[in-house]
């Protein structure tokens, strides 16, 4: 493995894999192949812009022809991809979009590692593939998949062609089922970084139903450091789930970040609740832990270093909720 495609690498978690894996395997070339959407941003990778093995492809992951130049212009031996639509909710208002890149987008970096017979494709799935957990429970990676948004289920779809071309063609694949990763650079629609930005404007943060449904909210290089570690040791055709194991209720994370910043518990707004929500996810991440993974940070830890950076880097989220951000705002919340 020298040379890594990274697909989706200018988004949240893949441009925090990128820096990571820059720091920890110097000697890797990176290219990051990104169609930047509304979620994809150039300013995301500017700490590794001037990096000697850092390249940047601007490219869509279900146009073939383009995949294909960029993995023989760069002599790709490895495809990690994170490159999808990832907002649930978005999802929900327009499924087509995630049918088209999560499921389509896949398949087509699948024929193309196929046709150049890459060293591995790594695909960054998570945890929504298992559907609502009852607790006490805990997803295993042999459990079932039962994906109930149309986020999920594409996910689910394209692990099922991950899955298909390992054993169908013998491509050597793997898979990290993530829980939710909060951290830098995280797009302001999703939950943690919405509140924050909300409570330090003194804007209503918006709790859908009841607040109880659980998620277990891990820090965003625990998960690329779990990454790493499947694509060095993970053996092909698996899958591992990667988390905390600790799930916390959302509205308990909503009063965590309203004391952070000091910022007054009213601004809790109960809105009516997302269609289908699923009330809780938990792994049990003891197959990674073999693999000599650990988290390393407590969701208390992650989620003051998670508000602290939203504080100081006021200049990266400001831009960003302002023009489509604020008509998709309006359109997901004026009617709550
Ligand atoms: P993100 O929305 O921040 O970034 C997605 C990136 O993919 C963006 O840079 C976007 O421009 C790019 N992209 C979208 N469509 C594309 C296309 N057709 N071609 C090329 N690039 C395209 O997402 P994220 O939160 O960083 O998630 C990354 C991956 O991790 C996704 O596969 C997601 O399903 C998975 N995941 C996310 C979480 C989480 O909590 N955020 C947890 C588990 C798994
Ligand atoms: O579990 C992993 C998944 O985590 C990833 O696969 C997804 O890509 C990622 O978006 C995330 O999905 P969630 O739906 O869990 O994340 P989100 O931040 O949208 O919501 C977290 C919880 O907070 C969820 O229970 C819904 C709730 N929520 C969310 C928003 C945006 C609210 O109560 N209010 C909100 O305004």
């Amino acid at each position: 493995m020298r040379n890594l495609l990274v697909t989706g690498g200018a988004g949240f978690i893949g441009s925090n894999f990128v820096a990571y894996m820059l720091e920890h395997h110097p000697d890797y070339c990176i290219v990051v192949y990104d169609k930047l959407t509304y979620a994809g941003r150039l300013e995301n990778l500017e700490r590794v812009a001037s990096h000697p093995n850092f390249a940047f492809v601007r490219g869509d992951i279900c146009d073939m022809e383009a995949v294909r130049a960029a993995v023989i212009e760069h002599s790709i031996d490895t495809i990690v991809n994170f490159a999808a639509e990832t907002h649930v909710d978005r999802s929900i208002m327009e499924p087509d979009a995630v049918v088209r890149t999560n499921v389509n987008g896949t398949w087509t970096l699948l024929e193309i590692a196929r046709e150049h017979q890459l060293e591995r494709f790594h695909q960054i799935s998570t945890d929504e593939v298992y559907g609502a957990i009852p607790a006490p429970n805990r997803s295993r990676e042999g459990d079932p998949l039962e994906p109930r948004s149309p986020y999920s289920a594409s996910k689910a779809a394209a692990e099922h062609l991950v899955y298909a071309y390992h054993i169908t063609y013998g491509l050597v694949t793997t898979m990290t089922r993530g829980s939710n990763n909060i951290g830098p650079y995280h797009y302001p629609e999703k939950a943690v970084p919405l509140f924050t930005t909300n409570a330090i404007d003194g804007v209503p943060l918006p709790i859908y139903g009841d607040g109880r449904q659980m998620r277990d909210y891990q820090y965003v290089l625990d998960h690329c450091e779990g990454i790493d570690i499947v694509l060095h040791k993970g053996q092909p055709g698996e899958a591992y789930n990667v988390g905390t194991e600790v799930e916390t209720y959302n509205i308990d994370m909503a009063h965590k970040i309203l004391d952070i910043l000091g910022k007054p518990h009213t601004l809790i707004q109960h809105v009516t609740d997302r269609a289908g929500h699923d009330r809780r996810y938990a792994l049990d991440c003891s197959k990674l832990r073999a693999l000599g993974w650990r988290s390393r940070h407590t969701f208390d830890e992650a989620l003051e270093k998670t508000v602290r950076w939203y504080v100081e880097n006021q200049s990266w989220w400001r831009p960003i909720k302002s023009g489509e951000y604020l008509e998709y705002y309006r359109r997901q919340y004026a009617e709550r």
